[in-house]
């Protein structure tokens, strides 16, 4: 466990951008150096268009050259886990690492990314 991703990951909620949904995500990432950078749902009017604060999260480290990733915490109300689509492109950009499921007080569970996504299609797939 890892007390400052995870504070990182709740204190995100608070940025939040979830007019329709109201539904606050918050998330964290860390890399490998122990640098930690965070993310929140940003919804749009087109629904589709909203972005998870999962993906918010691991874009921002590619952008911030923050990989690899070591690990990743997300938080909601209510203990949500990743969706469908966040658990793709985790594994596709941090292959199997542990992800940390909080509410918006503490982390409840500690999981991993190939748990949430067994038998994934990836990129050795595509190879050969
Ligand atoms: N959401 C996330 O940010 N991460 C997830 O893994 C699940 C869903 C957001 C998207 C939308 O802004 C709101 O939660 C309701 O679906």
């Amino acid at each position: 466990m890892n007390t400052l991703l995870i504070q990182k990951a709740i204190s995100m909620r608070n940025k939040a951008h979830a007019p329709y949904s109201n539904y606050h995500v918050g998330a964290a990432v860390e890399s490998h150096s122990g640098k930690i950078i965070g993310g929140c749902n940003v919804e749009s009017s087109s629904y589709s268009l909203t972005c998870c604060a999962e993906r918010v999260a691991l874009f921002s480290a590619i952008s911030e050259d923050l990989f690899p990733i070591k690990a990743l915490a997300v938080s909601t109300e209510n203990g949500g886990t990743p969706c469908g689509a966040c658990r793709q492109v985790i594994w596709d950009l941090c292959g199997d690492i542990p992800i940390y499921i909080c509410d918006n007080q503490k982390m409840l569970r500690e999981t991993s990314s190939k748990s949430l996504l067994p038998d994934a299609f990836d990129q050795s797939l595509l190879k050969g």
